[in-house]
């Protein structure tokens, strides 16, 4: 019988059809798609594992589908396990495969240090009341004073003062959250023009954030680490009020009103 060596062998040919299931699964369908203009997405780990499984059992097919191509797969393995000029190359398999099965195993189970995934909610529930500067403050039905007081011409101008001695080094010169500090932050300091932020919310919950800042934030709110500084020791009261009708002019939004907000509480969508 002609025997068949190299990688005529089916011992060989097996195993080379597993590594290049391994390469095609692993990186074929991730790499070579884009290379041709289609969307691809890396496979998930757990996905490769599957294809490998499916791909071990057609080599098996395959190999042992013809009894002569079994008997010269098996041939290797039967000599590596019982022949006598192989025993260092079995002794040493049979000490190294152990340790690779426990290498994976551990690196399955160990712990890792990496940093818990921070769940946030970006709008957590403001308090019923806080205290400002000492006085016990009610947050619900607050309205902006400054809207029915005094000239509103005066009122924007101070906003303005505070906003641009205050937050435009965060929260930027054009409102956008893009100040020449806001790439050091993470989060990025809010961006008052998205419809995300202060479009959202009553101009009491807006104060709110303003006084307290990251560090007012209740658990819900967290685990982030906010850079927004609380203003209650350095802002009066309707400086902050000021810089709020200036936030709300400046991008056009309207603050969401009381009444909006009870609604929204009764239609459930809150
Ligand atoms: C040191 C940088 C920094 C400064 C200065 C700063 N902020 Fe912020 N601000 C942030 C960051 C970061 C966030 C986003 C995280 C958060 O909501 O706490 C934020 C969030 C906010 C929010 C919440 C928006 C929302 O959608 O909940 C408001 C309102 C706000 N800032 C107003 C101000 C005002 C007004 C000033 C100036 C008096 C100011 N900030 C100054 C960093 C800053």
């Amino acid at each position: 019988m002609n025997e068949p060596r190299g990688v005529r062998h089916p011992f060989w040919q097996a195993v080379l059809l597993l590594i290049g299931s391994y390469l095609l699964f692993k990186f074929g369908i991730s790499v070579l798609p884009p290379l041709i203009g289609i969307e691809s997405a890396p496979v998930p780990a757990s996905v490769v594992l599957q294809f490998m499984a499916t791909a071990l059992v057609g080599v098996l097919l395959y190999v042992s589908a013809d009894e002569t191509r079994w008997k010269q797969f098996k041939e290797p393995i039967h000599s590596v396990a019982v022949d006598a000029d192989k025993k260092v190359l079995r002794t040493s398999m049979l000490i190294a495969l152990p340790l690779l099965v426990g290498f994976l195993t551990y690196r399955q189970v160990s712990a890792s240090v990496g940093a818990p995934p921070s769940l946030r909610s970006v709008h957590p529930a403001p308090p019923n009341r806080i205290t400002f500067r000492g006085e016990s403050m009610q947050l619900a039905g607050l309205e902006n004073p400054l809207r029915t007081t005094g000239e509103m011409s005066e009122h924007l101008a101070a906003g303005s003062t505070v906003y641009v001695r205050n937050c435009m080094p965060c929260h930027g010169d054009r409102l956008d959250g893009d100040g020449h500090f806001a790439q050091g932050f993470n989060p990025v300091p809010a961006d008052f023009t998205s419809n995300g932020t202060i479009a959202q919310l009553t101009e009491s919950y807006v104060f709110w954030r303003i006084a307290k800042g990251g560090p007012g934030l209740p658990k819900e709110g967290t685990p982030w680490n906010s850079a927004m500084p609380a203003w209650e020791d350095i802002l009066e009261e309707n400086e902050i009020w000021a810089v709020i009708l200036y936030m709300y002019d400046q991008t056009g939004w309207s603050p969401r009103t009381w009444e909006e907000e009870h609604e929204a509480a009764e239609g459930g969508d809150h």
